[in-house]
């Protein structure tokens, strides 16, 4: 939600600005803003309404010189997405500029507070307060900016990565971060401030990710200096950051969602790579090796996440028990956080997110870490804050997603907990060993079938064009493709904005069956496994009633085929790794409805890629 970015150095600001703007787009796009110390050594803010090609509109015939400068992209909480609500924010007197991701939960007493000494007020957000509050300490105790801040943060309640420019101090920028992610890149005498490296990597490849409650200070000419809100000085732990600019364009393909889509049997195949050993079908997880009484003692596992995520957990849930025997529970994080639930040191948590920022996630693995779980993550996200709060955990190794949707991270996910879960079950001798082999190497097989499903990429781009109509769509699928048909549905709402609901094929008749006549179309997951028969019954129901059927089969499916309206054809896979392969086609079709309807696929209305606020 909302995307930083910042630039001191030698160079012109406002190219740089922009560009790691457009690469921070997908955090947020109601709104842009840059703030720049110019050559006439005016504070200059600039900003749109829009995307940030409407800001650079904006900006074509403005003074956009200086070699400071600080940008932001808008995901709005406060405010209505308007120019007014845009950041940066300018204090009263306009010496001071700040841009804003989180929340600050005080905001209106703070308000009230500063309305009171006179201090006005040009927008409805809340970091308009903020800075604000800054230039009121600032200005009353006649105090340097580093100072103010610090005092201003320790008011603060809510969470923040913040950037601030003082016109009269033309050489530094002041950051800092609370619960919203925060980089600073150190180049050569440049320095650099993003969300996330994304738009650092064309620049240097060494990074600082600020903690929580730690501040940064750019200062052109000097080292990169952190403290703390006491001034208590920090040494700047520099990290390298592995990331090719290739992996953050879309490489020829119209968005990033189909590029992504696309990546998946190479993106599943460096998620397995050095963790399974084809040679002796054997899966080495460094995670387990390290914790491996915790993990195996564990009576119970509960997984937390959000969206995607928490589809990929339910699935999760079907191979920890099914091959570990052991208890799991899966939560949507924002509930969790608010229950009191029941848990101590016998539970292990997993925390899965694509992002590692998603603030109800975070929330809820504090939660649990205060009640003695033990916490696993598993995240794609490298340097995010949920690996930073987690004992351990796995990687999903998929590379930069960027395109709102989730794609790529969920197949990542459900692979990792794959692996989990066969490794724990070899461990804990809950699997029958010809089993465990078998499966793993299925498991080495999915890069290649999933190369079969994305062959038939134009079959399902020409079946879209047929559904471009529709208002409501079903998905249903049974056991391991239950979680499938409502990651189907998420993927269609949230691209296409075609209402969707996903069900486990019997429930239809509890219900759903209401909603089937011949304009509803239903995606119905019905490859060969244990429950095919019944879910061929369920196909009759829909079309005894005249429901468009949509069936997604195994090659060679003579029986659906005949019934089915539309029939679309993949390769075999064992029962718990066909989410692996039957999503595929799940994406395809979402996406493909999604671009004929002309709709901004990568950047869908209303949503941002990363949830760091409640
Ligand atoms: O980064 P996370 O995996 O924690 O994000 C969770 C959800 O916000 C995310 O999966 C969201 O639902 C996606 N837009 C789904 O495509």
């Amino acid at each position: 939600m909302c995307g930083i970015v910042g630039y001191i150095g030698t160079k012109e600001a406002y190219p740089i600005l922009i560009k790691g703007l457009k690469r921070l787009e997908y955090r947020g796009y109601d709104s842009a803003g840059v703030a720049l110390i110019g050559e006439n050594q005016h504070l200059n803010v600039y900003k749109a309404k829009g995307k940030v090609s409407e800001l650079e509109d904006f900006a074509l015939q403005k003074d956009t010189s200086g070699n400071i400068g600080i940008a932001h992209t808008r995901w709005a909480t406060h405010g209505e997405p308007c120019s007014a609500n845009a950041h940066p924010h300018y204090s009263s007197s306009e010496s001071l500029a700040l841009i804003h991701n989180g929340i600050i939960e005080n905001y209106s007493v703070l308000k009230d507070k500063l309305q009171s000494k006179g201090f006005a007020f040009k927008s409805t957000t809340d970091t308009e307060v903020l800075v604000q509050l800054i230039e009121y300490i600032k200005q009353t105790n006649n105090l340097d900016l580093l100072t103010a801040v610090q005092l201003a943060l320790k008011e603060v309640i809510g969470a923040y990565a913040i950037a601030v420019l003082e016109k009269d101090n033309p050489d530094t920028i002041i950051a800092a971060r609370k619960s919203s992610p925060l980089v600073v890149g150190v180049g050569n005498d440049e320095m650099f401030l993003a969300s996330d490296a994304t738009p650092i990597v064309e620049y240097t490849d060494q990074v600082v990710y600020l903690k929580d409650e730690e501040i940064a200070v750019l200062k052109k000419g000097e080292p990169l200096k952190i403290v703390d809100l006491h001034n208590v000085e920090i040494t700047p732990e520099v990290k390298t950051v592995v990331l090719s600019l290739g992996q953050l364009e879309k490489g020829g393909y119209p968005h990033f969602m189909l590029k992504e889509i696309f990546e998946q049997p190479d993106c599943i195949f460096d998620c397995m790579r050095g963790r399974i050993n084809v040679e002796s079908d054997n899966i080495t997880l460094s995670a387990v090796i390290d914790h491996k009484d915790k993990l195996l003692n564990a009576k119970r596992f509960i997984i937390v996440a959000c969206g995607t995520s928490w589809h990929a957990a339910l699935i999760g849930k079907q191979l920890i028990e099914n091959f570990c025997r052991i208890p799991v529970e899966v939560e949507y994080a924002s509930e969790f956080r608010y229950r009191n639930p029941v848990i101590d040191s016998n539970d292990v948590v997993i925390a899965i997110s694509q992002s590692g920022e998603t603030a109800d996630t975070l929330a809820a693995i504090e939660l649990a870490k205060s009640k003695g779980a033990f916490i696993y993550g598993i995240c794609n996200s490298v340097g995010s804050s949920i690996p930073r709060v987690t004992d351990t955990g796995s990687y999903i190794h998929v590379g930069p997603e960027i395109g709102v949707a989730s794609t790529k991270a969920f197949t990542g996910q459900v692979t990792v907990l794959a692996m989990l879960a066969l490794t724990l079950a070899k461990e804990k001798q809950t699997i029958d060993k010809n089993e465990y082999l078998s499966i793993v190497k299925e498991l080495s097989s999915i890069p290649e079938k999933m190369k079969d499903v994305l062959e038939l990429n134009g079959e399902i781009a020409e079946l879209s064009k047929i559904f471009t109509y529709a208002h409501n769509f079903i998905y249903l699928g049974r056991g391991f493709l239950f979680p499938v048909a409502l990651e189907g549905a998420l993927k269609l709402k949230e691209i296409s904005y075609i209402h969707a609901e996903g069900y486990p094929a019997a429930e239809m008749k509890h219900g759903p069956i209401a909603l089937i006549d011949a304009e509803m179309p239903v995606v119905v997951i019905a490859t060969h496994n244990a429950l095919y028969e019944k879910v061929l019954s369920n196909i009759q129901e829909i079309k005894a009633r005249k429901g468009k059927v949509i069936a997604i089969v195994n090659k060679g499916d003579n029986v659906i085929s005949k019934i089915a309206d539309y029939c679309i054809e993949l390769p075999t896979t064992i029962e718990c790794l066909d989410p692996l392969i039957t999503t595929i086609p799940l994406q395809l079709l979402a996406y493909h409805i999604a671009a004929c309807k002309g709709l901004d696929v990568d950047q869908p209305r209303n949503l941002a890629k990363s949830v760091t606020v409640e």
